[in-house]
């Protein structure tokens, strides 16, 4: 018999994991991945602000392992940015080892280096917004469950 909690536990890790392997349909809009690198972002701001390097450590991974895009949403934004596709993948890969910095940094106990590597991938997250979210918000389109949209 399994006990309760190693099955709750169970549980809470594949609700965890769901969202990076979900495939095709179940792929979650790049509004919704965005939604929760903010989401992510706040514990990472939390954790410094009270030297809490587990929550430090958990935003940061969080934003490095964030799921894919969904396919059929690349397609949009690559047949929109063109050729600036490399580009606008070069911003998802520079916070994505940004994230990585922050993390081994507090794992380090380095709040310093932590901080440091915070203030560089926020930085990338409003340059990558500058350049590149006007036109793929554009590109999407309206969202399809949104009755009373803008
Ligand atoms: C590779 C480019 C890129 C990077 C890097 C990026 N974003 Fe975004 N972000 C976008 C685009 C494009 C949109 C617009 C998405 C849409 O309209 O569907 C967006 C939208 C958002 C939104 C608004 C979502 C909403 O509800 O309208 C938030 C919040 C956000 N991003 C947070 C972040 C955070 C936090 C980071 C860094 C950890 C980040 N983004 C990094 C491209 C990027």
């Amino acid at each position: 018999m399994i006990n309760r909690k190693r099955l709750i536990r169970a549980v809470s890790l594949m609700l965890a994991l769901a969202p990076t392997v979900a495939i095709g349909g179940d792929a979650p809009s790049l509004k919704e991945i965005m939604q929760g690198l903010r989401n992510n972002l706040v514990e990472i701001s939390d954790g410094l602000l009270t030297d809490d390097f587990e929550r430090v450590i958990q935003g940061a991974t969080s934003i490095a392992e964030h799921p894919h895009i969904a396919p059929a949403q690349v397609q949009l934004v690559a047949s929109a940015l063109g050729p600036e596709m490399v580009a606008f993948k070069q911003f998802d890969n520079l916070v994505h080892d940004l994230a990585i910095e922050i993390s081994a940094s507090a794992g380090a106990l380095d709040r310093d280096a932590a901080i440091s590597s915070y203030q560089q991938m926020v930085k990338g997250c409003l340059d990558c917004h500058r350049a590149y979210k006007e036109r793929v918000t554009a590109a999407l389109g309206p969202e399809p469950e949104g009755p009373s949209a803008h």
